[in-house]
């Protein structure tokens, strides 16, 4: 179950990611990711609505995985469970929120920037890593060079921070790279207008890129 969490995230190449205002936008937003081509959402804990926006998501579209972002508390984590969630993601390592999850089952993938906390994440049997943030930490170049020691360990990277249209294919072209994340697909001011049809033709775009890899 869990490992088919983590090959849907990576099949997918994209994840994105999402901060609700309200939980009124988590449906449209939805339904916009679903007819862009993406059935995979990350809600972020950045806001009061993010667990209310999962157990929407989760209960009235129930062909998308749903994940919690921005996962910096166990009170987070278990709030996302409780919502629905499927997996959960952090923007940093912290062994409290990993030994939680892996007590309740959940698929996490925790934050890294360096080879010691690659360490740490590995020394607690995590191979499903998030790199963030991407783009600032040095891009595909730092990220390569990180994942010369380890790719013999089977880890994979859902990297984040700063990916967008621009970036995407040489983001996806590495070989650490399973999937890339990001707000570019969904941003605020798109959300707070409720434009709909240009976050599906993002995602549209995105797909595309994808595809062309
Ligand atoms: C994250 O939590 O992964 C990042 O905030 C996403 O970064 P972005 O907004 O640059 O996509």
């Amino acid at each position: 179950m869990n490992e088919n969490v983590y090959s849907r995230i990576f099949s997918r190449r994209i994840v994105p990611l999402v901060s609700f205002d309200d939980v009124s936008q988590a449906i449209p937003l939805a339904d916009a990711l679903l007819a862009g081509g993406f059935d995979s959402v990350e809600v972020t804990f950045r806001t009061t609505a993010a667990a209310a926006a999962i157990a929407a998501i989760a209960r009235e579209r129930p062909q998308m995985l749903v994940g919690a972002g921005t996962v910096l508390t166990v009170a987070n984590l278990e709030a996302a469970i409780s919502a629905g969630a499927k997996f959960a993601v952090a923007p940093g390592f912290n062994p409290k929120i990993v030994a939680a999850a892996q007590a309740r089952g959940l698929p996490f993938l925790p934050g890294v920037a360096t080879p010691t906390e690659v360490e740490a994440a590995l020394d607690a049997g995590l191979t499903s890593l998030k790199f963030f943030p991407a783009a600032p930490m040095g891009g595909v170049k730092f990220l390569s060079a990180i994942y010369a020691p380890y790719r013999h360990t089977g880890v994979k990277f859902l990297a984040t921070g700063g990916v967008s249209a621009s970036n995407l294919a040489e983001w996806l072209s590495c070989p650490a790279v399973g999937a890339v994340g990001g707000s570019w697909l969904a941003s605020h001011d798109d959300l707070a207008a409720a434009r709909w049809d240009a976050i599906a033709a993002k995602c549209a775009e995105a797909a595309r890129i994808a595809a062309s890899i």
